[in-house]
């Protein structure tokens, strides 16, 4: 199957943002820069240069003629809200371009992987397209995309909590490793507080219409071999999720 869920991802935050759809590359580069000093690795000092130069160049070219779009609206400001400060403009739409995009493919492709996966599952969702949507609040609660946020304690230590251990608190979430669609308790793979991620809702919507195009268009789904599973990472996931389909009536992909 033809690789979906990064590309809409990316397509998703470069239209949101208002930057030419070809800049897309550039983006995914940015974020998987960022992913991996998450990770610890060491920076990739060329990537963030060019992303400061690419936010530097958008900022400039939208402060002088504001077209409406993602960019402009932090460089203008909402209506009755004083403007940011460059330093602060530059640091919120480096942020918007690295926060969606490789966290909602993610999201797309554990849900993807998880309808694949169960043929009950699927025939349900298949019939009721609108539980699409419980199984990507599964997919969230179960394999939240962000491991951990980091906070800086009172003492100065840097603190880790753990989203991912805390949607599998048996306490919260009976029979936690369990992908069970029609549980109702509220989970953390967006966060809490101020910080909570303001693109949940684009990012469940994403992964929502990826799931119910993808039964649309096909009469079946099911793996094809082991999805390669980013598990210690503070981004964690399937990188890859090999499916076969099938698109004529109802049967087991492959053997038509
Ligand atoms: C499945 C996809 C996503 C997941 C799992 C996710 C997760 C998170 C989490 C856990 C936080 C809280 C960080 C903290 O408390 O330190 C956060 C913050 C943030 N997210 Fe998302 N996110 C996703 C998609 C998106 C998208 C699509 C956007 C852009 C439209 C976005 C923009 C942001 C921004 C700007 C923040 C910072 C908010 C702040 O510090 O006040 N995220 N996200």
């Amino acid at each position: 199957m033809p690789s979906w869920p990064v590309p809409l991802a990316a397509a998703v935050t470069a239209a949101q943002l208002g930057v030419d759809r070809a800049a897309a590359a550039d983006l995914l580069r940015f974020g998987d820069a960022v992913s991996d000093v998450a990770d610890g690795q060491p920076p990739d000092h060329a990537a963030f240069a060019d992303l400061d130069l690419a936010v530097a160049r958008w900022a400039a070219s939208r402060r002088s003629c504001p077209t409406g779009d993602g960019i402009s609206i932090v460089v203008t400001g909402a209506r009755g809200q004083a403007q940011l400060k460059p330093r602060e403009v530059r640091s919120l739409v480096r942020l918007l371009v690295v926060a969606g995009i490789v966290t909602s493919a993610r999201l797309s492709s554990v849900t993807l992987l998880a309808v694949a996966a169960d043929p009950e599952l699927q025939a349900r969702v298949r019939a009721r397209p609108a539980d699409a949507a419980r199984v990507v609040e599964e997919a969230l609660r179960r394999d939240p995309p962000l491991r951990f946020v980091l906070r800086q304690a009172a003492a100065g230590d840097v603190v880790a909590c753990r989203l991912d251990e805390a949607n599998r608190d048996p306490a919260a979430h009976p029979d936690p490793d369990h992908f069970d669609i029609d549980r109702d308790e509220p989970h953390l793979a967006f966060g809490a507080g101020v910080h909570r991620c303001p693109g949940a809702g684009l990012a469940r919507r994403q992964a929502k219409v990826l799931l119910q195009t993808a039964l649309a268009r096909t009469s079946a789904l099911a793996p094809a071999g082991d999805a390669t599973w980013d598990r210690d990472r503070h981004l964690q996931g399937p990188a890859a999720v090999p499916l076969r389909f099938a698109t004529g009536p109802p049967g087991i992909p492959g053997t038509r």
